[in-house]
């Protein structure tokens, strides 16, 4: 039997490191990182920055060029970001928080695809944040309107405080990935090839590089949490980035006893737990709405989908 071909992004730091580290540790795999500047040792790394489509695009062409046979076994959309504001935009011209999170993976998805294996599992991290039954500390989406969240000076909800926009940048961004796991499961090549398809909640994991950017009072606090006793009592369900990471790792790795119809997997406390994402994350008109919009924003921009 031939090694797994196993794509990653985020796998260079926050608890995708530790995933990535499990991934190369097993014998029976080859792991490619798309990478920004840092590195992890046995990995094979591929420039990928995910503020630029041309970006996704030429490191799709790298890892083709690469992988014998023509294959990825698992394709792990892990990178993410929480832009303090949402007026920062890629070299494409888009939110950037939308447009790393969402936006740059649906385009590596889509044109990775035909390169995926019978049987391939495709891992997309979400977030609870998502879902507003959660209650975190994070105000949940509006909606998952791709153009809006792409160009936000259209978008009618908007709130007078920044943070509050923020804040649903993020967690709109995480309601996407849910859905677009959704709909890749109803697409011909999942069913055709029996791909397992996942969104991937963490849940709160401190000590990550996520907050780099928040207020000093939140960098300091999500130090503070990495202390166990501290976090298990201010964040009950929260967990370290060892079990985010290997859990991940596990998934990837088909170690995790998925029940068929879940696509949603969200770690809790330590727990792997298989609950129902929110209402909006089921909605399935809204699911066909972003796949087409994303597309149509993507054509735009003249990135077309082969
Ligand atoms: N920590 C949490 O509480 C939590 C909860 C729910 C979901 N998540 C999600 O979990 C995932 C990992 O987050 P984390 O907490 O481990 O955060 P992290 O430490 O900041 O790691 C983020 C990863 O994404 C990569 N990345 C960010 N922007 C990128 C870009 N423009 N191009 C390419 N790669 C980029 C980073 O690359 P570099 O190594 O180059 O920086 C890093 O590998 C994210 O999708 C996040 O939204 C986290």
């Amino acid at each position: 039997m031939g090694k797994l071909n196993i794509v990653m992004t985020g796998g260079t730091s926050g608890f995708g490191g530790i995933t990535a580290k499990e991934l190369i540790n097993n014998p029976h795999t080859r792991v490619f990182l798309g990478n920004r500047n840092k590195e992890i040792q046995g990995a094979e790394h591929i420039p990928l920055n995910l503020n630029s489509l041309e970006n996704v695009r030429s490191f799709v062409s790298e890892i083709t060029k690469k992988i014998k046979p023509k294959k990825i076994q698992v394709l792990i959309c892990n990178a993410g970001l929480n832009h303090p504001d949402i007026n920062s935009r890629t070299v494409d011209g888009f939110e950037m928080t939308f447009a790393v999170n969402h936006l740059a993976h649906f385009y590596l998805l889509r044109l990775l695809m035909p390169y995926l294996d019978t049987n391939a599992r495709i891992i997309m991290t979400t977030s609870g944040t998502h879902d507003p039954s959660e209650n975190a500390m994070v105000a949940p989406p509006k909606h998952a309107n791709a153009i809006w969240l792409a160009y936000p000076e259209k978008d009618k909800t908007l709130d007078e405080k920044m943070t509050i926009n923020a804040q649903r940048a993020y967690s709109s961004s995480k309601l996407c990935t849910i859905l677009t796991i959704r709909h890749l499961v109803s697409t011909a090549e999942a069913k055709q090839n029996n791909w397992q398809c996942i969104a991937y909640d963490p849940g709160a994991t401190p000590g990550t590089g996520l907050l780099q950017k928040g207020t000093l009072f939140m960098r300091l606090a999500w130090q503070v949490f990495t202390i166990p006793i501290l976090r298990k009592r201010m964040l009950p369900k929260s967990n370290s980035i060892q079990d985010a990471g290997i859990t991940l790792a596990y998934l990837a790795l088909g170690k995790v006893e998925v029940p068929a119809a879940n696509i949603y997997v969200a770690l809790r406390a330590g727990k792997i737990t298989f609950p129902l994402p929110s209402k909006l994350a089921q909605n399935d008109t809204l699911m066909q709405e972003l796949w087409r919009d994303s597309e149509q924003l993507l054509l735009e921009t003249k990135f077309i989908l082969k």
